[in-house]
């Protein structure tokens, strides 16, 4: 059997999704699309033009007029390097404060799917296998307990030297995966056919062979 031309692994926040769509686009040779950072890009871009992020028609705007461009693991606004700077708690709420707007959602989804054009790719986000990517070969949704997301969360916050509490991480990951939920347009769900995999009490090692064994069995 082929191996699957486009990977998609939905999930919420913390589920460990970035991390193991690295893996496979390392361990496989695939493309990895971080769907979320590009999120996280125009939100950042709007908080440095003090867009107001209830106003879909300015957010709008700056979507409309910003390059966002994924290279390996980093993610460039308009030329500049923003991956650490967008890889904060705070970049995380004003991701899911843009991604509720329905034409913001339509301007990433065009890019990622331009993105993808004829390469094998592995694409992680909320959406990629319900929406961006409907006829996805291979579709993972990845979760674990809102608990154990949190630890994640915070134990690699904490690496990088954020000051914040275990609560807060747990109620930021909560409230985020409630408004990524309840939107109207493109919410978080279990996309149809889709391979759920709880990672709670795994180590990504396993997850990795799991998943592994789906790609090139
Ligand atoms: O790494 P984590 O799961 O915490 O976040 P992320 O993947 O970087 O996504 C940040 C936010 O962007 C999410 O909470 C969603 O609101 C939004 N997002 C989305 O709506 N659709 C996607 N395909 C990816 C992210």
């Amino acid at each position: 059997m082929n191996s699957p031309e486009i990977v998609t692994i939905d999930g919420p926040a913390g589920a460990g999704k970035s991390t193991l769509a690295r893996e496979i686009a390392k361990r496989f040779g695939y493309l990895h699309l971080d769907s979320g950072a590009v999120y996280r890009a125009i939100g950042y871009a709007c908080k440095l033009k003090g867009v107001n992020l209830d106003d879909e028609g300015e957010v709008l705007k700056v979507a409309g007029n910003l390059k966002v461009e994924l290279k390996g693991s980093r993610v460039f606004l308009n030329g500049r390097d923003v991956t650490e700077a967008i890889r904060t708690p705070e970049g995380g709420i004003l991701a899911s404060k843009v991604a509720r707007f329905r034409e913001v959602r339509e301007v990433v989804v065009n890019l990622l799917r331009k993105m993808a054009e004829g390469k094998k790719v592995v694409i992680d986000g909320r959406d990629a296998g319900s929406y961006i990517f409907p006829k996805a070969d291979l579709k993972i949704y990845l979760t674990a307990s809102p608990e154990e997301r949190a630890r994640r969360r915070f134990k690699e916050l904490k690496e990088k030297g954020f000051n914040v509490s275990y609560e807060e991480v747990l109620k930021e990951v909560i409230e985020r995966d409630e408004s990524d939920r309840n939107r109207p347009f493109a919410p978080l769900t279990v996309p149809e056919g889709a391979v759920v995999i709880d990672t709670t009490g795994k180590s990504m090692e396993e997850v990795l062979e799991e998943v592994g064994k789906l790609i090139d069995p």
